[in-house]
């Protein structure tokens, strides 16, 4: 990747493929994906159950190995850098919410939202300020100390975003945000992951299957099978976002 492509790509991928199992039990879950999400961009990736959507999201977040191509984030390639190194690269600099939320059920949901604080060195007082005071903005305040799973799924969901966001990461990685929140709370959300993705430093790539929230998306990519078929907005369609 050239200088001048790198300061405007968040994340730039190539070729990159996956298969998980071997011999007659391997499933190729990525088949050479190329993709890219800018700078100062909210992304959306869609496609049909199975096609390898999440398997797309580990490889760039550095939680799961891919066997072939290149991925850079922010510059960083990845299938260059040892594991430690990979690992202190997504402390710091990648949020993610999962398909299944993730929480850790014996943790209170501001100890759950303060672990990316934690893990970068943040005292435990200025944390679960901080903790607490993003939980406020996603509409869960005075439920700081409960347990998750004492909440909703919608509200799960929120602890679980605002975990992905309280250390300021610059790739705020989605598969699913809205799935289990109703369509004015999914509205604030993403008002908020846009607001995110305004940063030119940052990134936001969110994987859907609700449509109701396209319109948020700056740009739309469509996979299929393994492979990244089209790009929708700019330099590419419009019609699926407008
Ligand atoms: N840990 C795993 N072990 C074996 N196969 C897996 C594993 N994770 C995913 N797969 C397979 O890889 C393929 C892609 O899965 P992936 O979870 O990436 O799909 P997806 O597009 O996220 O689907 P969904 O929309 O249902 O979440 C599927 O065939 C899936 O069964
Ligand atoms: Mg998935």
């Amino acid at each position: 990747m050239s200088a001048s492509t790198s300061t405007q790509l968040a994340v730039h991928v190539r070729a990159v493929t996956k298969t998980f199992g071997t011999g007659e039990a391997a499933v190729p879950a990525l088949k050479g994906v190329d993709f890219d999400a800018r700078q100062g961009e909210l992304l959306m990736i869609v496609g049909p159950s199975g096609c390898g959507k999440t398997t797309l999201l580990s490889v760039i977040a550095g939680t799961l190995n891919f066997d072939g191509g290149e991925i850079d984030v922010f510059g960083s390639p990845l299938h260059a850098m040892k594991p430690r190194h990979i690992t202190e690269f997504r402390k710091r600099h990648v949020g993610f919410i999962f398909q299944q939320f993730n929480l850790i059920p014996t943790l209170s949901c501001i100890e759950n939202v303060s672990v990316p604080l934690l893990i970068n060195g943040v005292s435990r007082r200025v944390a679960e300020q901080k903790a607490a005071a993003m939980l406020d903005q996603m509409g869960l305040p005075g439920r700081g100390h409960e347990r998750p799973t004492n909440l909703s799924g919608g509200q799960q969901q929120r602890v679980a975003i605002a975990r992905a966001l309280v250390h300021e990461p610059r790739l705020v990685i989605c598969d699913e945000p809205t799935s289990a929140l109703d369509k004015d709370t999914g509205g604030h959300i993403m008002d908020l992951l846009c607001a995110v993705a305004r940063h030119p430093e940052r990134s936001v790539i969110v994987v859907t299957h609700d449509n109701r929230i396209f319109k948020y998306a700056d740009r739309l990519t469509e996979m299929e099978d393994g492979r990244v078929q089209r790009v929708h907005g700019q330099g590419g369609n419009h019609d699926l976002i407008e």
